[in-house]
């Protein structure tokens, strides 16, 4: 169930990046798309699809729960949906890996089925709190077991839930979306409030499954009981991949970066506002809003080396950059004067203790900063240090430490690096290709 601590990189410092790149597919589509794709009737065709390791404990779940799924390519899957009453339960407990989104909503997608299941993880997952969903499932009359809030989870499957009217304490579109998956088939009608607007992945998906929902401001209501029709989705590059190199050129792009078919859904894209008002140099070249209503937006990005300048974090842009803030952290130390994000509490819950990571980073390389109970300050510099960076098997904690190098003065070793393969499979080749002197030892 754990994994060994494994993997390393070392990243000589300094270099320019530049060319054009194409990073792989969004994570957060690519779960959606086989998750809908499964509750649906008939055949769904995913294009694009991330072959991550986390999309393909998904995948691998999905399979065990009867549903048919075939990869005619790397990057492409086709999904024969069984409708939703028709999955079959699983011999074993389902592992979810590292993919905290896959266990989240699976627990909605699972609970109102007609057999028993369990989910487990790898030894990050197993630590992750599962009572902020399982919570709003029991209302909903699930019978859903954790333990001390944390995997295994235990599910009794309960066929007659009942619709809420639900606030959510977190903007978490984890939650919401475990909640409308149960919510489809439950009874009456589901509306859930959230504090601050979240990722919409879910929302749109299931409208182009043919599912109605009404949005009212921060309340968003679906009927229970609709079917979903199967359909084709075309994943766009993950956002949150992009971010490496989005920063990566604001250090240290000599030549225009350009990241090609990038996924800007504005409920994802809160890095580049916040990279602007520092004084990055980001042009955004929309490629059209994709087919439909519920198409994702989709764009070319080009980054050129920027003079940054510290700010502070509106809170309201944390969710909306909450996967890009290790990142952030690295642009921030790179920037003239000082930077505070407040109120990003839910980075100690990621796949790490994301705060106490970076900050432990930043500290190894000689960066001014603080680490506070929802936040960092940080004061930023000319140049970094090298040395020792532990990831603590964290994929972003990882990815965000190879991009420092950029304007580091000594060599970065960077540990524990195996899990980059749950949402950036070749990394290592995309970051030399775009002139990161990284190597893996
Ligand atoms: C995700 C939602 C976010 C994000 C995660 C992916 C999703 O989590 O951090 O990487 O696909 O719904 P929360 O819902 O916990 O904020």
């Amino acid at each position: 169930m754990s994994a060994p601590a494994s993997g390393g990189w070392r990243v000589a410092p300094g270099g320019a990046v530049g060319g054009t790149l194409t990073v792989p597919g969004d994570k957060s589509i690519s779960h959606r798309a086989l998750m809908l794709g499964a509750l649906a009737e008939g055949e769904t065709y995913i294009g694009g699809f991330l072959d991550g390791e986390d999309c393909l404990a998904t995948a691998r779940a999905l399979q065990a729960l009867g549903v048919r799924i075939e990869r005619p390519a790397r990057t492409e899957v086709r999904v024969r949906g069984a409708g939703a009453g028709r999955l079959r339960g699983a011999s074993a407990a389902l592992d979810m890996g590292n993919a905290g989104t896959a266990m989240r909503l699976m627990m909605g997608l699972l609970a109102p089925q007609e057999f028993d299941s369990t989910l487990v993880g790898d030894e990050s997952l197993m630590r992750r709190p599962m009572e902020r969903v399982a919570g709003p499932l029991q209302m909903m009359g699930a019978r859903i077991r954790t333990h001390g809030g944390r995997p295994p989870v235990q599910i009794q499957g309960t066929p007659q839930l009942r619709a809420i009217d639900y606030e959510l304490p977190v903007a978490s579109a984890q939650v919401k979306s475990a909640l409308l998956l149960a919510g489809l088939s439950a009874a009456g009608r589901t509306r859930l409030t959230e504090p601050a607007p979240s990722r919409d992945h879910t929302e749109r998906m299931l409208g182009a499954f043919g599912v109605e929902l009404q949005r009212e401001g921060r309340t968003i209501a679906m009927e229970g009981g609709q079917r979903l029709r199967a359909t084709s989705v075309q994943v766009p590059a993950d956002f949150s991949s992009a971010a490496f190199f989005v920063v990566a050129g604001c250090l240290a792009a000599e030549e225009p970066l350009l990241l090609t078919n990038v996924g800007v859904n504005p409920t994802r894209t809160g890095l580049l506002e916040l990279l602007q008002r520092m004084g990055a140099d980001i042009r955004v070249h929309p490629r059209g809003a994709g087919e439909g209503r519920h198409a994702e937006p989709v764009a070319d990005l080009e980054v050129r080396r920027s003079a940054l300048r510290g700010i502070t974090v509106p809170e309201s842009l944390v969710p909306l950059s909450i996967d890009e803030l290790p990142v952030f952290f690295i642009a921030a130390a790179c920037a003239s004067g000082e930077t505070l994000v407040r109120g990003a509490l839910e980075l100690r819950v990621k796949e790490s203790d994301r705060l106490a990571a970076m900050a432990a980073g930043l500290g190894a390389l000689g960066v001014e900063h603080r680490l506070l109970p929802d936040g960092l300050w940080i004061r930023g510099r000319d140049s970094l240090g090298g040395g020792a960076i532990d990831s603590r098997g964290d994929h972003r904690i990882a990815m965000a430490f190879a991009v420092a190098a950029l304007r580091a003065h000594a060599p970065l070793e960077i540990a524990d690096v195996a899990n980059v393969s749950t949402s950036f499979p070749g990394f290592v080749d995309t970051a030399r290709r775009a002139g990161l002197a990284l190597e893996a030892l």
